[in-house]
């Protein structure tokens, strides 16, 4: 292995390799009122990401073209009912986040409902809202039949299942909401989530990759521990060594494959 490749590896590894972002949003909610202000924001993300949309109108079109961004954020003041579609985010490179459905409704009756996937297991509470304040009371449907009536105006879902996956509205008054999708995901087979995970493996990669390295290093040349961390190209009087070295490298790509 050339160290030119080594350190384009390493670079990539332990530096750029978070090559994901999340897509989130605020209110948390699969629909919102005309007029209201939503902000969408690439969490996790480095430079470069940013929020995409497809609607009636727009074909992967940048925040630029609709809303005001700034850095991975992007805010739309006044939300109009043309204003309802697909969001994501997408890195330079086109590397893609998870979607995010937005209904902009023009009803005076809206349901407030997870945007993401929800868990096996979790407890979920879908809201009915109405312009003026919470709803005295309100009737819950899924997949078109009524479910529930709650006086409260807000419905909890215990320990949900695939089986409540579904479309859900509400009514309020005579006033129907729009439908929003309820998708369930199953539990993850670890206690981390995902990107929790691959960010301690490659923490713990990078740094037992540069220990490693650096205590050769010290070893082989007898240098100042402060400038071994540091990856430089080899002097001609280190070229002797360069099988060694790729074999501790090999070493330490076997120890941490994932
Ligand atoms: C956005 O629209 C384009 C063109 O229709 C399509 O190829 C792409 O899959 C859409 N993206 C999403 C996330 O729906
Ligand atoms: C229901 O709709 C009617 C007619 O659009 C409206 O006057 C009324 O205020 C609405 N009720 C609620 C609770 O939003
Ligand atoms: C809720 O109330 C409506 C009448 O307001 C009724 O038609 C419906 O069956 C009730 N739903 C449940 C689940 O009790």
């Amino acid at each position: 292995m050339k160290d030119t490749s080594l350190l384009l590896l390493l670079s990539s590894l332990c530096c750029c390799s978070t090559d994901s972002a999340r897509l989130t949003v605020t209110p948390s909610s699969s629909q919102v009122f005309r007029d209201e202000r939503v902000s969408l924001r690439c969490e996790d993300a480095s430079d470069g990401w940013t929020v995409r949309r497809n609607t009636s109108i727009d074909n992967r079109a940048e925040c630029e073209d609709w809303g005001r961004s700034a850095g991975s954020s992007c805010t739309i003041s006044y939300m109009h009912p043309l204003d309802s579609g697909v969001y994501w985010c997408e890195s330079t490179e086109g590397s893609t986040s998870n979607t995010i459905t937005i209904t902009v409704s023009d009803r005076s009756v809206i349901l407030q409902s997870p945007v993401l996937p929800v868990m096996e297991g979790d407890d979920v509470t879908l809201t009915c809202r109405t312009k003026m304040a919470d709803p005295p009371s309100a009737d819950f449907f899924k997949d078109g039949v009524s479910i529930r009536n709650e006086s409260d105006g807000h419905m909890t879902l215990h320990h949900v299942s695939r089986s409540d996956e579904g479309l859900y509205k509400c009514r309020v008054q005579g006033n129907e909401s729009a439908e929003s999708r309820l998708s369930v995901s199953g539990k993850p087979t670890t206690t981390m989530d995902p990107p929790t995970a691959d960010l301690h493996l490659v923490v713990l990669y990078c740094i037992s990759t540069f220990l490693m390295v650096s205590l050769y290093r010290q070893r082989a040349t007898g240098s100042d521990p402060s400038v071994s961390v540091v990856m430089t190209p080899p002097t001609h009087a280190e070229q002797g060594l360069d099988d060694d070295y790729d074999d501790v490298m090999s070493a330490v790509t076997t120890e941490h494959q994932f």
